[in-house]
């Protein structure tokens, strides 16, 4: 539903006069265009002022990212889990994961196998979410489900994680074949956005480690994103969906005529003495479609290991002293850096 807003609406929300919003308006070029223009002024879609308002730092609100591909195995979780220590640990940052991956990787990076499978008994995890809403239940408890200082870096503290279960992928082949009926009418891509809208605002950044598919589970974690990065290995398999990735994206963005950034491609687990590495590397830096993070992963044991939960002290400790960290760090900044120019 499109909401609209006024000029004077705009300076409540973003708690300024009505003379520093239309300063704004005059000054940055970005400015949301008004959506419609009558005797009683100009109207603006309110989602797409919020969005702006929040990057240009105006009003609180989290940032939220989607890590994505197609393939597997290209370090999609280890980058989201990475950067979520780095933001959390270093930055001081007020950081959410929420894993939608029904490898529930990220989730036993995070808080353990035994933890995770206690969870996965009671069934609180975001599967009870989706199932609730094919079957059209409310069973799905936010506050038991929602793990609070989670990862056992000492160093870390402020990170939430929203849990994921394998028990997903079978949701996934229902979600695929259900039909055209209540569910699709709740908006099914939706389903995220709606349990997450009451706690998003207590958290600086919500990274979202995404399944290997375009499918709905996906969607619904780029709905609420601002943008989503691409890490992949500079492989000829691990970049060939890269396309199909951006395409997608921003079919789905104009559908819902809100704008999902490509923030970049990171490329993983990269061989320095590879010369298809180094040549799909050059390859991905020429293109116009995305840009490049400039920072890139040299594949190394240690970062392998990081899955492993173990306590720690230290992030330079988990991630490693050769560089490990120092790179997850410069990845960081870069993130941080492009989403609040
Ligand atoms: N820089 C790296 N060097 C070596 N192994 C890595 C590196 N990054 C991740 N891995 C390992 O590669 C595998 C795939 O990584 P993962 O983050 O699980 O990928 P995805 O989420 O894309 O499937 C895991 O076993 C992980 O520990
Ligand atoms: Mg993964």
């Amino acid at each position: 539903m499109q909401e609209l807003v006024g000029l004077s609406e705009i300076a409540e929300i973003a708690g300024a006069s009505n003379q520093t919003v239309s300063n704004w308006k005059k000054r940055y070029e970005d400015f949301p265009e008004p959506i419609a223009q009558i005797k009683a002024g100009e109207f603006y879609d309110k989602d797409h002022i919020v969005k702006w308002l929040k990057r240009k730092g105006k009003i609180m609100g989290a940032k939220i990212v989607a890590f994505i591909n197609l393939k597997g195995g290209v370090a999609k979780t280890t980058t989201t889990v990475g950067t979520a220590t780095v933001l959390a640990g270093t930055f001081g940052k007020k950081v959410l994961v929420i894993d939608l991956d029904p490898q529930t990787n990220c989730t036993t990076m995070l808080i353990g196998e035994e933890k995770w499978k206690e969870l996965n008994n009671d069934k609180h995890t975001l599967y009870t979410l989706f199932k609730d809403a094919l079957d059209e239940k409310n069973n799905f408890d936010i506050e038991k489900t929602l793990q609070k200082s989670v990862s056992n870096i000492r160093d870390v503290n402020n990170l939430d994680l929203l849990p994921s279960s394998l028990d997903m992928v079978d949701l996934q082949d229902r979600i695929a074949t259900a039909p055209q009926g209540q569910f699709y009418a709740n908006n099914p891509t939706e389903i995220i956005k709606r349990a997450v809208k009451n706690i998003k605002n207590d958290y600086d950044y919500i990274l979202i480690d995404c399944p290997p598919n375009m499918g709905l589970i996906t969607l619904n974690g780029l709905r609420i994103a601002d943008g989503y990065v691409i890490p992949t290995i500079p492989d000829v398999l691990s970049t060939y969906g890269i396309p199909q990735i951006i395409n997608r994206v921003n079919k789905f963005s104009d559908s819902i005529g809100e704008e999902i950034e490509c923030l970049g491609i990171v490329a993983t687990k990269v061989r320095m003495q590879s010369s298809l590495h180094n040549r799909t590397l050059n390859q991905l830096r020429m293109e116009k479609d995305a840009p490049m993070f400039k920072t890139v992963f040299y594949e190394n044991n240690q970062m392998g290991e990081a899955a492993e939960y173990q306590p720690i002290g230290t992030l330079r400790q988990k991630w490693g002293y050769q560089g490990q960290y120092d790179r997850l760090e410069a990845f960081t900044i870069e993130l941080m850096d492009k989403l609040e120019a």
